[in-house]
């Protein structure tokens, strides 16, 4: 692919964003033309001032130090016989500088954007012309004068376009191209101004409703020299003031200089974390609120899961989460969309990765982001860093567990959500480094002991930026559940798994010898309860459930986990026997707890249990997203405990699956959906006084283990499927 193809840059440095363009010269009719296009920075392809495409920030994130996507557009029927071809390029993810330092000295892979693409034409007599990225291509400057996704576009209608002569060929190393393998970023919903305010500091604040990840459409009717700025942000702050202090470095801001004509504007490689926008210059007069739009975008992928229930909410709560996952999964699987992150961090995604999967079908979504995974680690001798792909590449990240966990945890939850064995047949060499890795590492052979991590990220047990819960403890326990999920996934692709048995039994043998007294575990925390018994590493399970009760009815029935604990902590309690007290948690409304967000307001999930305090005041603004999805992960145990679907390890793509109701009246009822690669699967409760209906429907060519909490059980093949309970009878 691309094999003539030269990757070329702009001859001198070009102070606007780079129009690279071409004109063609056909004869005959086209009957085929392709266009192929990919670049070290993003681009957008134009045929005579049309584009090309609606996927946005092509040619996407991936560990660009090895690879790098492109993409591949049918353009007959844009094409004619004389067109100009025009590729607007600009930094992306891989040119400049990242605004994660204050002093914006952390530096991307390149200091300079290149591209790279092939034109094949097929005219009506089967004649073939080729036009490739070469010394041939123009360069110009353009409109576009800046352009950062984290900081934003400056885009003047009325500057001077000013032509810099032909290309260079761009001789530095390129990455590998690959075609596209993940999903196309797109724009999605639409939403109109809810409210304009005017904030006590007198700013003009547009008010969507949704926080997202997005931009804004502005009907731009001006004069020439008439300048609009946005200003893009999630909250306002306790006195109802525009707050971007929560955006670090990040500008999130947008601005035009308008020539006279109406034009619809939005940016062009730029998208914003935000709910509110606060208009820092207009065009003379009020200002018109039908001239806003709010365009949300992310990933294409495919809405598979739904989720209703008796409590409003937990409803609220389950928009948030879907908003969380809509807000970061754009192309790969970021920590949040507003400050200067946006990244693959990867604790978030292996935390979020069931609920992720239950919601949306995202099988290409992760498989692409694991290949870079993979890649990154050959780097690295087989160790996993906080990030990928590492687009940071002068920051170090942690190699930390429950982050580089993500190696072995991702593949096991896309292969059960989908039942493809390729994804485990493509990463096995990757869970296994990754393995590898944490057994060579230190002193001890079957714990890991030592090393720099995260810990229980953001737990409320935490002194402050010190998390309590040890991280050898946490780190070994990580170790134990990587390795049995290594086993399983080499056994479903037939490979010897021998060794790694063994070496799962020493690891829990030593954890138990270590971090296991009398039965409990020596690391007084939640977090440290919930892993040992997650985990099955405690021999006492009873004991270990019961002392996890015991802590959260000492802390006033409040979780205190946090990042690595809480997406098991209803799991470790209703497995348990605390189905009741798991359900307490859920809807508990002090904080921290899930619905403490809902009860302020939140319109997608908070980083941090305590983002903003009852008094409206902020916790600590410079780690205080309003988009993390993490907790999110709560609506894994509301689908697979309180709906009661789980997928069997031997059925994977819920071609086998349990369906074990856990009802609440508290709920009143549930109604649930996941649309499998089988069909629906469906699990309902509700009650009637104190009659409990049960209704299930199974896909067709799947089996459904069913029981109930009266004990009665049934194994059923596809169809729907009802059940009553009458709680008062023996
Ligand atoms: C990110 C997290 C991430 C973490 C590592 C943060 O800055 O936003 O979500 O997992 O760093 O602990």
């Amino acid at each position: 692919m691309l094999k003539s193809s030269k990757w070329i840059k702009s001859p001198e440095n070009c102070n606007t964003c780079p129009d690279f363009y071409l004109n063609i010269n056909i004869e005959k009719p086209i009957s085929r033309a392709t266009l192929k296009v990919s670049a070290l920075g993003m681009y957008i392809a134009y045929v005579d001032g049309k584009r090309v495409s609606e996927d946005l920030f092509t040619p996407y994130c991936t560990q660009a130090t090895k690879r790098i996507q492109y993409q591949s557009y049918d353009v007959t029927k844009l094409i004619s016989g004389t067109s100009r071809i025009d590729f607007l390029c600009a930094q992306g993810w891989f040119v400049g500088e990242m605004p994660w330092s204050k002093d914006r000295t952390s530096k991307a892979l390149s200091d300079h954007i290149s591209l790279i693409f092939e034109l094949e034409i097929v005219d009506s007599e089967g004649k073939k012309f080729c036009y490739v990225s070469d010394e041939n291509t123009k360069v110009s400057t353009s409109h576009l004068l800046s352009s950062q996704f984290y900081d934003g576009e400056v885009y003047d209608l009325t500057a001077a376009v000013e032509e810099l002569g032909f290309a260079v060929c761009d001789d530095e190393a390129k990455p590998e191209l690959v075609e596209q393998e993940g999903e196309f970023v797109r724009e999605q919903e639409v939403f109109y101004p809810v409210s304009m305010i005017i904030t006590p500091k007198g700013e003009r604040v547009i008010d969507f409703g949704q926080n997202l990840s997005g931009y804004v459409l502005v009907d731009a009717k001006g004069k020439q020299g008439d300048t609009i700025s946005i200003s893009h942000a999630e909250t306002l702050d306790e006195s109802g003031n525009f707050l971007t202090e929560n955006l670090r470095q990040a500008r999130q801001k947008m601005k035009y200089v308008l020539n006279g004509e109406r034009k619809l504007l939005k940016p062009f490689f730029a998208w914003f974390g935000f709910r509110y926008i606060r208009i820092d210059e207009y065009i003379d007069g009020d200002i018109d609120l039908d001239s806003f739009k709010c365009i949300a975008v992310y990933s294409d992928m495919k809405r598979t899961g739904s989720f209703l229930c008796g409590n409003e909410k937990v409803n609220q709560l389950y928009h948030n989460v879907i908003w969380g996952q809509k807000s970061n999964y754009i192309d790969v699987p970021t920590d949040c969309p507003q400050r200067d992150e946006r990244l693959g961090w990867l604790g978030d995604a292996q935390v979020f990765a069931r609920t992720a999967a239950i919601n949306f079908d995202v099988e290409k979504f992760f498989r692409k982001w694991l290949h870079d995974i993979a890649l990154y680690q050959l780097e690295n001798n087989g160790a996993v860093y906080g990030i990928c792909p590492n687009v940071k590449f002068a920051y170090d990240t942690r190699i930390s567990a429950a982050w580089g966990d993500a190696a072995t945890i991702c593949p096991w939850e896309i292969y059960l959500a989908y039942g493809n064995r390729e994804i485990l047949e493509e990463q096995f060499e990757s869970m296994k480094m990754w393995v590898d890795y944490i057994h060579s590492f230190g002193e001890e052979e079957f714990l890991w002991i030592g090393g720099y991590h995260y810990g229980d990220w953001l737990a409320m047990d935490s002194d402050g930026d010190e998390v309590v819960t040890d991280c050898d403890y946490i780190a070994s326990a990580f170790f134990a559940n990587s390795t049995l999920l290594l086993i399983k996934a080499g056994e479903v692709i037939g490979k010897d798994m021998t060794e790694y048995i063994q070496l799962y039994s020493c690891i829990v043998k030593a954890f138990r010898k270590r971090f296991i007294k009398n039965g409990l575990p020596t690391v007084k925390t939640q977090t440290a309860y919930v892993l040992a018994l997650h985990f099955h590493l405690t021999e006492n399970m009873e004991l270990t459930a019961e002392g996890l009760a015991n802590l959260i009815k000492e802390n006033e029935m409040c979780l205190s986990t946090g990042f690595v604990g809480t997406p098991y902590l209803l799991h470790a309690l209703s497995d348990n026997g605390y189905a009741e007290l798991a359900y307490e948690l859920l809807f508990q409304e002090k904080c921290p707890s899930w619905l403490y967000a809902v009860n302020h307001g939140a319109t997608t999930m908070w980083e941090r249990w305590d983002g903003i305090c009852s008094d409206g005041t902020f916790q600590k603004l410079d780690l205080d997203s309003f988009n993390h999805y993490a907790y999110g992960s709560v609506f894994d145990w509301l689908f697979g405990v309180a709906a009661g679907i789980k997928v069997q390890d031997d059925g994977a793509g819920y071609k086998h699956i349990s369906v074990r109701p856990l009802t609440d009246k508290r709920l009143k009822f549930i109604d649930v959906s996941i649309q499998s690669r089988y069909g629906k699967v469906r699990s309902s409760w509700y009650y009637k006084g104190d009659k409990v209906f049960y209704e299930i429907e199974v896909p067709k060519d799947c089996v459904a283990d069913i029981l109930l909490e009266d004990g009665y059980s049934v194994t059923v093949a596809g169809g729907k499927h009802f059940f009553a309970k009458q709680y008062n009878l023996v």
